[in-house]
C-alpha cells in the first residue's frame, strides 16, 4: 500500500545574507545541508510544508534565498507563517506558496497562519478557522491534515507551553466535530513530539537548524542535530512518519545561550 509522500521543514531561522548566526549557529547553511540531503534521498516527495519560523532577520532576501532552494524540486509546496515571520513578505516572494489548501486525492492539507503579528504566542482567528471548517465541510470524503505553527497541546515544558497557541480549546473542540482530520502539523517547539491528542496524531518536528531541549521548564539548548520529517498519508487514513536528523552535524551552537 502506497502513500502520498510530503516533507515538512520547519523553523529554519533563515537570514539575508550568508553570515548570519542565531546563537552560534549558521542557519543558512544547515538549511541547506537539509536541502541536499532530501534532495539525494529516494524518498522524492509529492509536497512540502513548510511550517513557519522561516525567518530570522526578516529580510525579503531570506525568503527569496529559501524559495529559490524549494524552487528545485519538482513538489509544490506550501508555506505559513511563525511568530518571527512577516505575510507580507512571503506574499511578495512567492503568492502560491501562501494558499490555505493543497488537494492531495484522498487526502487534503490545509495550512493556516497561527501567527499574531509581534507576539511570540499563536492565535487562530475566527477567519483562520472558518477557512479549516470550510475545507473540511466542502470535502467530507478527504482525511485531512491541518499544518500551522504554534503547538495546540501541552508538550510539559513550561516556557514553551506559556508561547503556544492560545485558543488551542477552540481548535480542539472545531475538529472534534470532524473525525476525518487525523494529523495536526506543528513547528515552533524545535523537536520532535509524536502523541494522540483525543485521537488525533499531534506531531511536531525538529528545526533545521537549532533545537531545544525537552521537558524543560525553561529555555534550554539542545545540541541534537538539525532534521526535518517524512510523512507517508496512507489510503486508509493512517500515516506512516518519521524524523531525519543529519548525523554528526555541528552548528558550532553557542549552548550557554539564554533565550532567542
Ligand atoms: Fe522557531
Amino acid at each position: 500500500m502506497n502513500g502520498t509522500r510530503i516533507i515538512q521543514l520547519t523553523d529554519t531561522h533563515l537570514f539575508g545574507s550568508h553570515d548570519g548566526r542565531l546563537m552560534g549557529a549558521d542557519t543558512n547553511q544547515s538549511f541547506q545541508a537539509v536541502w541536499e540531503r532530501i534532495q539525494s534521498s529516494t524518498f522524492n516527495p509529492e509536497a512540502i510544508l513548510v511550517t513557519g519560523d522561516l525567518t530570522q532577520d526578516d529580510s525579503l532576501e531570506s525568503y527569496q534565498w529559501l524559495k529559490s532552494l524549494l524552487d528545485t524540486s519538482n513538489a509544490p509546496y506550501l508555506w505559513t507563517c511563525g511568530n518571527h515571520d512577516d505575510a507580507r513578505l512571503m506574499r511578495q516572494v512567492n503568492p502560491e506558496a501562501m494558499v490555505h489548501h493543497m488537494d492531495l486525492g484522498n487526502w487534503q492539507v490545509v495550512m493556516l497562519n497561527s501567527q499574531i503579528p509581534g507576539q511570540i504566542p499563536g492565535f487562530l482567528s475566527s477567519k483562520e478557522l472558518a477557512l479549516l471548517e470550510h475545507s473540511l465541510t466542502s470535502n467530507p470524503e478527504k482525511y485531512t491534515l491541518v499544518a500551522f505553527h504554534h503547538p495546540a497541546y501541552s508538550i510539559e515544558s513550561q516556557w514553551l507551553d506559556n508561547i503556544s497557541l492560545k485558543n488551542a480549546a477552540q481548535f480542539m473542540e472545531l475538529i472534534q466535530s470532524y473525525p476525518n482530520v487525523r494529523v495536526v502539523l506543528n513547528g515552533h517547539i524545535h523537536q520532535e513530539r509524536d502523541q494522540l491528542v483525543e485521537d488525533v496524531r499531534f506531531l511536531s518536528t525538529p528545526s533545521t537548524c537549532v533545537q531545544f531541549k525537552p521537558k524543560c521548564d525553561d529555555f534550554m539548548l539542545d545540541d541534537r542535530w538539525p532534521g526535518y520529517r517524512e510523512l507517508e498519508l496512507m489510503p486508509d487514513g493512517t500515516v506512516n512518519t518519521r524524523v531525519i536528523r543529519l548525523e554528526g552535524y555541528s552548528l558550532e551552537l553557542d549552548l550557554a545561550a539564554n533565550g532567542y
